[in-house]
């Protein structure tokens, strides 16, 4: 084991990592998976209390995801999307439609590939409808849309964000809805109303050179799971239609019933202009991404002129093996009616963690559909890794964002095993150099 990691530090450098912290805190080797666990090459199982950076869904090593895709490599591995289609992406794309009510799935890599694509596409839009001074981006403050140049433009993460600046483009932050920063007396949802006139006071002014308004619809989840009422996304709705601005959800984490709905958007009954898919959208098994869109936009691109057309790429775009994983997800969430069971697990899950919620150390407990979080009130700087290495101590996988501890378990996690994590947590918050 020693080996891998001498090997790992030596030929891999690892992604948000300083990599020097890993001479003291060496990466976890993980030789494989089992449901919600991550098994190490001596055997030791650590629960996957954050689903693999909140992409898993269904557990590691799925028999029915490991068999579509299985399927599909005796089939074709790999075409590209220019030129050639094929029956996973078509019914995946018909799918997508049939769940969300847009349409004209176009298909990425990652998350912040689908951030750039829906950014590209809305200013695109404007500029086909004879609007192309309208460019500008919104986003919420503290937002997170991920961290290619134009998604690092519209987040809002100080420490991802400021070396990079001089990269950037200009973009607009508004007043987050964040439950936590309501005055004392004021609901979460009269606070989330304010900070929805912040921002029709700067459309006011601004809508003629604003293409879109970017948000994680219910859960702001990088800057520490900041959760918000689903008034603050009805209310945006409305502006944006009145200041014809475009809203775009970027449901890439909250997405495929995260937070109790299949998508966050409807717990506020609200369709936007495009939403942003990936992460679970496999699983967790493969890089896909998607981005949805209206009728409306898609007419705009529709023309003789090429260049009116949408000319953005990537090589894997809408890869078979990825398309036949997010159809074996999609099946699952049908036949095992995941939705109405999460719903139980969700209500058991909260009283399982009743003790966590009430420990002296503990602030602003909150949680919505499959995820919790927490902030620790005396939590000293290096918090965040002193917690994480005494969680795998005790057998479990999770990474708090500064003083913010959240699970975000795989929706396979037992009743049990989240008493496992529970019991966990408690431990690690009462030892007194964590
Ligand atoms: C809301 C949101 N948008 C975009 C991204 C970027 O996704 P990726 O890391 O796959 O590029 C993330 C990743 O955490 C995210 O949470």
């Amino acid at each position: 084991m020693d080996d891998l990691l001498n090997r790992t530090r030596a030929a891999v450098w690892h992604p948000c990592t300083q990599m020097k912290q890993l001479e003291a805190a060496p990466p976890l080797a993980i030789a494989r998976g089992e449901g919600p666990w991550l098994i190490g090459p001596d055997g030791r199982r650590y629960l996957d209390a954050i689903s693999s950076w909140w992409v898993n869904l269904f557990g590691h090593c799925n028999p029915r995801i490991n068999a579509a895709i299985t399927d599909q490599l005796g089939k074709i591995e790999h075409v590209m999307l220019a030129g050639a289609t094929h029956e996973p992406v078509v019914e995946l794309s018909e799918r997508l439609a049939q769940l969300i009510g847009l349409g004209h799935a176009f298909y990425g890599s990652d998350g912040a590939s689908a951030t750039e694509i829906a950014l590209k596409m809305s200013a695109h839009f404007w500029r086909n409808t004879g609007q192309a001074e309208k460019h500008g981006f919104i986003s919420l403050k503290n937002g997170y849309h991920g961290e290619t140049v134009g998604a690092l433009s519209v987040t809002d993460i100080p420490l991802f964000k400021s070396t990079y600046a001089p990269l950037l483009r200009h973009t607009v932050q508004v007043p987050t809805p964040d439950a936590r920063l309501a005055e004392p007396g004021e609901t979460a949802e009269a606070y989330a109303l304010r900070c929805a006139e912040a921002l029709e006071a700067h459309l006011a002014v601004h809508a003629a050179e604003t293409a879109a308004f970017i948000v994680e619809p219910l859960v702001q989840g990088a800057t520490g799971m900041a959760m918000y009422h689903p008034a603050y996304l009805k209310r945006v709705r409305e502006l944006c239609t009145r200041y014809q601005v475009h809203l775009i959800a970027d449901e890439i984490a909250v997405g495929f019933g995260r937070t109790g709905t299949m998508f966050a958007c409807e717990q506020a009954a609200i369709r936007p202009d495009f939403i942003c898919l990936s992460k679970g959208i496999t699983g967790g098994y493969l890089a896909l991404s998607a981005v949805l869109t209206t009728d409306e936009v898609y007419a705009a691109f529709y023309g003789d002129a090429t260049a009116r057309g949408f000319l953005h790429s990537h090589s894997y775009t809408g890869n078979p093996l990825a398309c036949r994983a997010a159809l074996a997800v999609l099946d699952i969430f049908e036949h095992d009616n995941v939705i109405a069971a999460n719903r139980v697990r969700s209500i058991e899950f909260t009283h399982i963690l009743a003790e966590l919620a009430a420990h002296h150390r503990v602030r602003h407990f909150r949680h919505v559909g499959m995820v919790w979080a927490f902030d620790v009130a005396d939590a000293a700087p290096g918090f965040s890794a002193r917690f994480h290495q005494a969680a795998l101590a005790q057998g479990v996988f999770i990474r708090p964002i500064g003083n913010t501890v959240y699970a975000m378990p795989p929706y396979v996690t037992s009743a049990e095993e989240m008493r496992g994590l529970a019991d966990a947590m408690l431990i690690c918050l009462d030892q007194p150099d964590v």
